[in-house]
């Protein structure tokens, strides 16, 4: 899918997040859950003038079963069947059943520090298109 079909929408302020503290949104429609994360350091494909700002789908590329944030290993965890997936690597499975990595939310920050989301870099479990 080209990026220029995906809607660029404001989901946080970079003073706002915490380090591992993680936000819930919803893109690149309410019908994908998501959460936004600022680990603290530098990672790979990450956002922001520290370079420690990730987003991803929350919905287990396995089945669908909600992925929860685990911040002593920076990883999503799944409650389903325990796929986890590394935020330090841009989704990277690390265990489990799943057999794709976890979709990544690009995101651009703005220089007044608003962070929004502006494309996704795999399809979203059980779409076709990540665009309806
Ligand atoms: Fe996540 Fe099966 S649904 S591992």
């Amino acid at each position: 899918e080209a990026a220029s079909f995906y809607p660029s929408r404001m989901i946080g302020r970079v003073a706002d997040l915490k380090v591992d503290v993680p936000v819930a949104f919803v893109y690149p429609d309410p019908g994908s859950p998501a959460v936004l994360l600022r680990l603290g350091h530098p990672v790979l494909r990450g956002a922001g003038p520290g370079r420690d700002i990730v987003a991803f789908s929350t919905l287990c590329p396995h089945k669908g079963y909600p992925l929860g944030f685990c911040a002593a290993d920076r990883s999503l965890v799944c409650p389903g069947h325990f796929s986890r997936f590394d935020c330090e690597l841009g989704g990277q499975q690390i265990w489990g059943h799943a057999t794709q990595n976890l979709a990544q939310i690009k995101l651009a920050v703005d220089d007044e520090g608003a962070i929004s989301a502006v494309s996704i870099d795999e399809l979203i479990y059980g779409r076709l298109h990540n665009v309806l």
